[in-house]
């Protein structure tokens, strides 16, 4: 049983305070009950990686307010992130973040029920400003506390808006950090499938793009320089036969070679290859997701991560799937509270709340 708060509060009449129910099972009972019958507003705040974000959701669907401070600017002179560089600004936007999305929300601290916060996976220096400001507001406010899988949140990104997902359903999580191929067969019950054996598929769009000289990050980068070439060039595709993993390592290495062999790249050579390199990574990760998706007869498929903003996976996995394919908007697919607040609304429904207590896990995995 999760340590709870002894000082909650929250948009509940005072007749239901903590205090006066006898026993915890009973205060979550009135807790569920409460936020059936009156909408739920959660505070999600995410620090993970390079963007500090937080975000005012109502119902684990409508958003009222997103802020996302990206360091991208700070980090694309170094060609990728410096965690430390990262952990120092966070400290910098966090607190004026969590202000302005309260602002924005137009809410005040009685209006929100729980303080979500990502916990893992990430950078062990950036999680911890997201989760001890999450603490230190859960703690003043005497709100409840609910630590969220940043994986899990990518995937409920397709909760936002007026998305309908249905079980069970597969999802593909690409992002920076993680090439995911997860079947969901109910809120928070995840089995992993598959993953990446060497770098992410967002990893490799940056790592590609540097190749090229395409800037950071890579694959907004790729995407925009693609659109001008045709997909011809010769670039292999690693099918792991019998596995759901994924590997991009040896397509890096292999355009890493194409560009020496060639030589100084001109504009429409560097366009031909960085539609071949998009078309290669978007080839493996359709084909393989649409085969776990047959075999398990799945009703849906569910794309996060940043590389699902990608609008040639986008259309490539609508036109070839079997079963409707759900993508959040690009503002969503990339790192964002909204989500993370959305995750949080189901671990509430299901009684999963957090104690004061809770840490970091930097290699959290998902399923
Ligand atoms: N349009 C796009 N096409 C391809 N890749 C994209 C696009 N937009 C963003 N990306 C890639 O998405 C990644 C960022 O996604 P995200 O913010 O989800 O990753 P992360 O949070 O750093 O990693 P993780 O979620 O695994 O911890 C980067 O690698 C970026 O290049
Ligand atoms: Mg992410």
């Amino acid at each position: 049983m999760p340590k709870m708060p002894s000082m909650i509060h929250f948009c509940l009449p005072p007749s239901l305070n903590y205090s006066i129910c006898q026993r915890q099972s009973e205060f979550q009972v009135v807790l569920l009950t409460y936020a059936i019958i009156r909408s739920m507003k959660i505070l999600g705040i995410e620090t993970s990686c390079d963007e500090t974000a937080a975000a005012v959701v109502e119902d684990g669907a409508n958003i009222m307010s997103s802020i996302v401070a990206s360091q991208v600017d700070i980090h694309a002179r170094y060609g990728g992130i410096v965690p430390e560089v990262a952990s120092r600004q966070h400290l910098i936007t966090a607190l004026p973040v969590v202000e302005s999305a309260m602002a924005e929300a137009k809410v005040a601290w009685q209006d929100i029920a729980v303080i979500a916060v990502t916990i893992g996976p990430g950078l062990a220096g950036s999680l911890l400003v997201g989760v001890n400001v999450a603490k230190a507001i859960a703690l003043a406010q005497g709100l409840p506390l609910i630590g969220v899988n940043h994986l899990e949140g990518h995937i409920y990104a397709n909760w936002l808006g007026h998305s309908q997902p249905v079980f069970p359903c597969l999802c593909l999580i690409v992002s920076g950090g993680h090439s995911d191929l997860v079947l969901m067969t109910g809120h928070g019950q995840f089995e992993r499938l598959g993953r990446t054996r060497d770098d992410a598929a967002g990893e490799a769009f940056d790592k590609g793009a540097r190749i090229l000289g395409l800037g950071y990050p890579g694959g907004p980068a790729i995407e925009a320089a693609a659109k001008g070439g045709v997909p011809s060039l010769p670039l292999p595709r690693a099918w792991l036969k019998g596995s759901d993993d994924f590997s991009f390592s040896g397509l890096k290495t292999a355009l890493l070679h194409l560009v020496q062999d060639k030589g100084l790249l001109d504009a429409p050579l560097v366009a031909e290859a960085a539609a071949s390199f998009q078309q290669a990574i978007v080839d493996v990760l359709v084909t393989k997701t649409m085969q776990a998706a047959e075999r398990l007869g799945v009703r849906q498929i569910l794309l996060a991560g940043g590389v699902a903003a990608n609008k040639t996976l986008g259309n490539y996995i609508t036109r070839h799937s079997p079963v409707p394919v759900l993508i959040p908007p690009p503002n969503l697919c990339t790192d964002n509270a909204a989500m993370i607040a959305a995750c949080a609304y189901y671990h509430f429904q299901s009684g999963k709340i957090d104690g004061y207590d809770i840490d970091i896990v930097a290699s959290l995995s998902l399923g």
